[in-house]
């Protein structure tokens, strides 16, 4: 019995030891130990501007959630990037709660008025922007912040409001990327000829140094303060409609929004699309969201087996046209594949169906369906966040076209979404009181033994499938780390199967793909942008993209 005894004291102290040195390693670990390219061992924020993945990071170190860093880094979004994103728009949110285990799909976009007629299609245009009312929906992204804070939030609602608000009234020095749309041929004088105008242009026509947002703060504010109920259901609501109504005796033509269709407003839950890549489960937005389009091309590439050494001289050449082609099968039967409830079981099939076809060469376009695919536009901004407890949030949000429908509301400060032109061109056109299809994406990866993650999304309209499943395709197979994965130059296959390769891809590379007979074009005049974050064993990887300019933010 003594022996036992003595027996157990060691084993508990032998025990307490181990424990003790593998937490000092845990702990030494998960301080110091990651590689200069993970730096962060808590929680990071990688939002499309410097400044914004800042806010979110300070959101995060004063103990708030990812979803209350999403909502803070993406409210100063709107401001760092207003022809992107703002509260006029809407957002789809991905969202793993690591306590429960579960993935939430938040769908905050936007909804057509209920005496929305379909005669207003007849004036869809293939040119980029569409400004004017008749294309505004009901704005989402007020809901959709108050419904995942509702569920996910920690810090109170009207904190997330106070960094934006601050910003707001202290004004926004204009950066390069916001300055190269306010000074573009084709939107200039839109914005000059509208309310818009005076946020950014002086009198003269010159551009103003800085962009004050009074009004807009105290909009935030009352919103702060309030909560939805004050834009949905009170006098912000009230003042919309109103500045809208006003905004339609221009030649763009009236809209048909009304009080009630703000009241009805509501974002939806839903459950993700999943599907299994290697190790990875993907999590991603069902319709409208087109993301089914990511994982039928995740699929058609999981079954060429790429390593490390697909890039490699003698191989990239094969690599990337298999890619060029995948991305085609994506484009032919896009309508086909995110319209429907489609299957992954479905989906599966269908790639390998696409993968069987593709051969040593380009074909001509009805070799890859008879549907054609492809509308471009720019707006959107996407954040992705970690935080400490391991919760993870993909957001992506947008006014649709720069500056939207360039309707200010200058009794709010609010610039409306254009959203509405998404219906453009997808066939059912009786679309009072519904959501418009989106490329909208945020996705996030988890492997199946929780040890690593992937969290991104991308901004960029009809570019932004391709590229999300380019980085993932680099990051998983290519062994591309999250910095390469979207640095590396992308390719984006438009309307009618010309390829657009980015400036900066291998010219030799490019030549011998042209030999393959594909038809190409120079780049489009805006990138894909995608912003990601990796965590593998505790270390995190977050990556703004260069594109934009941005860069991460975390601890
Ligand atoms: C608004 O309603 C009027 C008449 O009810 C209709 O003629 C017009 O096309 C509608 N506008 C839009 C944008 O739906
Ligand atoms: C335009 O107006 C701004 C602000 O009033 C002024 O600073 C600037 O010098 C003016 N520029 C020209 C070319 O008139
Ligand atoms: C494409 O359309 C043509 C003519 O309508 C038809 O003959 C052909 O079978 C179609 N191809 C596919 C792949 O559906
Ligand atoms: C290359 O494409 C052109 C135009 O699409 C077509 O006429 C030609 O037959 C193709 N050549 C080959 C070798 O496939």
């Amino acid at each position: 019995m003594k022996r036992w005894k003595g027996c157990h004291w060691l084993l508990l102290v032998s025990v307490l030891g181990v424990l003790a040195v593998v937490g000092v390693l845990v702990y030494v670990t998960r301080r110091g130990c990651c590689p200069s390219q993970a730096p962060y061992a808590h929680a990071a924020v990688a939002a499309d501007s410097t400044n914004c993945s800042k806010v979110g990071r300070d959101i995060l170190q004063q103990g708030g959630s990812a979803v209350d860093a999403a909502i803070a880094a993406m409210l100063c979004s709107s401001l760092v990037h207003p022809q992107s994103v703002g509260i006029g728009g809407g957002s789809i949110y991905t969202i793993y709660q690591a306590a429960t285990d579960r993935v939430t799909v938040i769908n905050a976009r936007e909804v057509a008025a209920k005496n929305l007629h379909p005669g207003m299609f007849s004036r869809c245009s293939k040119t980029v922007p569409i400004p004017g009312a008749q294309w505004i929906g009901v704005p989402g992204e007020i809901q959709g912040y108050w419904d995942a804070h509702q569920q996910f939030g920690k810090l109170p609602w009207k904190s997330l409001f106070q960094p934006a608000i601050q910003l707001a009234r202290n004004g926004i020095e204009i950066n390069p990327i916001l300055k190269k749309f306010l000074e573009h041929i084709l939107l200039k004088p839109e914005l000059l000829k509208r309310k818009i105008g005076s946020l950014f242009y002086n009198d003269n026509g010159t551009l103003r140094k800085t962009v004050l947002y009074a009004q807009l703060a105290k909009t935030l504010e009352t919103i702060a303060k309030q909560g939805p109920g004050a834009f949905y259901n009170g006098n912000i609501a009230q003042d919309l409609i109103k500045d809208i109504m006003n905004a339609s005796d221009h030649q763009d033509s009236a809209s048909n929004l009304t009080l009630e269709d703000f009241r009805q407003y509501k974002a939806v839950v839903m459950e993700p699309l999943t599907v299994s890549l290697g190790k990875y489960t993907m999590y991603t937005p069902p319709a409208p969201s087109r993301s089914a389009i990511i994982i039928f091309m995740l699929k058609i590439l999981e079954g060429f087996n790429f390593t490390p050494k697909s890039l490699e001289k003698d191989q990239k050449v094969e690599t990337y046209h298999r890619i060029i082609e995948s991305l085609k099968f994506a484009n032919g039967g896009e309508d086909k594949i995110s319209s429907a409830k489609i299957l992954p079981q479905l989906l599966e099939q269908f790639a390998q169906a696409a993968r069987k076809k593709i051969d040593g060469q380009a074909h001509p376009q009805e070799y890859y369906s008879n549907i054609s695919g492809g509308k471009e536009s720019y707006g959107t901004s996407h954040v992705s966040v970690i935080d400490s407890e391991g919760n993870a949030v993909s957001v992506t949000s947008s006014i649709n076209h720069p500056f939207g429908s360039m309707v200010y509301s200058e009794s709010t400060g609010i610039i409306l979404n254009n959203q509405l032109t998404d219906f453009c061109g997808s066939g059912n056109l009786e679309v009072a009181g519904l959501q418009p299809p989106s490329s909208m994406s945020p996705s996030i990866l988890l492997s199946k033994d929780r040890e690593s993650m992937m969290v991104l999304g991308a901004s960029g309209g009809s570019m932004i499938t391709s590229a999300i499943a380019q980085v993932i395709t680099n990051k998983l197979w290519f062994g591309l780390n999250m910095k390469e994965a979207i640095t590396q130059p992308r390719i984006y296959v438009a309307a009618g199967n010309v390829v657009h390769f980015e400036g900066s891809f291998d010219v030799d590379t490019k030549n011998a793909l042209l030999q393959k007979n594909h038809s190409s074009k120079k780049p489009l005049p805006l990138p894909s942008v995608v912003q990601g974050i990796f965590r593998e064993h505790g270390c995190i990887e977050a990556v703004s993209d260069e594109r934009k300019k941005g860069t991460s933010a975390g601890y």
